[in-house]
């Protein structure tokens, strides 16, 4: 598919590819996509801010480009590097047979590209995923604003590179800190919560369609009696996929206390969360 026709239409598309995104997530996307605007999603872990640009590149024809982002990443990781070592054959080459002036050292055939510039060449043949922007520092933020802005890139030995059309961009956050105010106004916005007990569901039996219904339907609920714990770490939608397919690949027929217990390594990463959970198995399986 080229463009989607509209929401709707976005809405099937999306799931054809394995991604269940509800009206306000699927019309924020086709906003984005219509007028060339970066899409900011922010959400809690595992509701599938990542996964919606992987599946959107591939229902899309897009090539993906990914960003992951991290303390201290700088521009040459995120955008380009001079590839010494090249550089450093082609002297010794051209040392036994001749001469070489600096500047054919500096040529884009010695650039090592990295996404933001694989990005700016490919344009719009690409999905961008600026992944975890919160983890990155101040300074690259903003030097992601400038780029998000005209997307083109300055190399001072070899000119400015522009992009012919924009690529979709998609920015993801944890929220660890709040992002500028100035990134924020370039992109559309969109938080993304967790779905609903029915939409939940869908998504298990789409990702694991060999999982029985009703099973699904348990373990979504005990997931969602889960997440009203005070938990460290909440389980997100990935846990509730990997539940159900763990208790379906078990054999379990239904979600006892006794399967539960066996299996929450599957929902909950941290100690004290299964300590926490563990006391209350009873109720987050009540509904099984
Ligand atoms: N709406 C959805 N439709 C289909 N699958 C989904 C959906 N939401 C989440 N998932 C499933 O959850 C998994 C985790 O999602 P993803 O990695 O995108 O979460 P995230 O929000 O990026 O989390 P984190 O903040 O930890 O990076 C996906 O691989 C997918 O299997
Ligand atoms: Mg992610």
């Amino acid at each position: 598919m080229d463009r989607p026709s509209g929401v709707a239409d976005l809405v099937a598309t999306l799931r054809g590819g394995g991604y269940l995104a509800d009206r306000g997530l699927a019309t924020a996307v086709f906003v984005a996509l219509s007028l060339d605007r970066p899409l900011l999603l922010e959400g809690e872990p595992g509701v599938g801010k990542t996964e919606i640009a992987k599946v959107l590149a591939a229902v899309l024809g897009r090539r993906l480009i990914r960003l992951q982002c991290y303390e201290g990443i700088d521009t040459a990781q995120a955008l380009y590097e001079w590839d010494h070592a090249r550089q450093l054959l082609q002297v010794r080459a051209l040392a036994e047979g001749g001469e070489t002036s600096v500047k054919a050292l500096f040529g884009p055939e010695f650039l090592l590209e990295r996404p933001l510039l694989a990005a700016v060449r490919a344009g719009g043949r690409a999905v961008l995923l600026v992944d975890e922007i919160d983890r990155a520092d101040d300074e690259f933020e903003a030097f992601l604003l400038e780029l998000l802005s005209d997307f083109q890139i300055t190399v001072p030995e070899v000119g400015t590179i522009a992009a012919a059309s924009p690529p979709l961009v998609v920015l993801t956050s944890n929220r660890t800190r709040e992002l500028h105010d100035a990134l924020k106004r370039r992109c559309l916005y969109h938080w993304i919560d967790y779905p609903d007990v029915e939409r939940e569901v869908e998504i298990v039996l789409l990702r694991q369609p060999g999982v029985d219904a009703a099973l699904a339907r348990t373990v979504v609920g005990a997931v969602h009696r889960l997440r009203e714990l005070d938990l460290a770490k909440p389980p997100g939608v990935a846990e509730t996929v990997d539940w159900a397919r763990t208790l379906s690949f078990l054999g379990e027929p239904a979600l006892t206390v006794d399967a539960a217990d066996l299996t929450l390594g599957s929902v909950l990463k941290e100690r004290e969360d299964l300590e926490l959970a563990r006391e209350n198995l009873d109720e987050i399986t009540s509904g099984a």
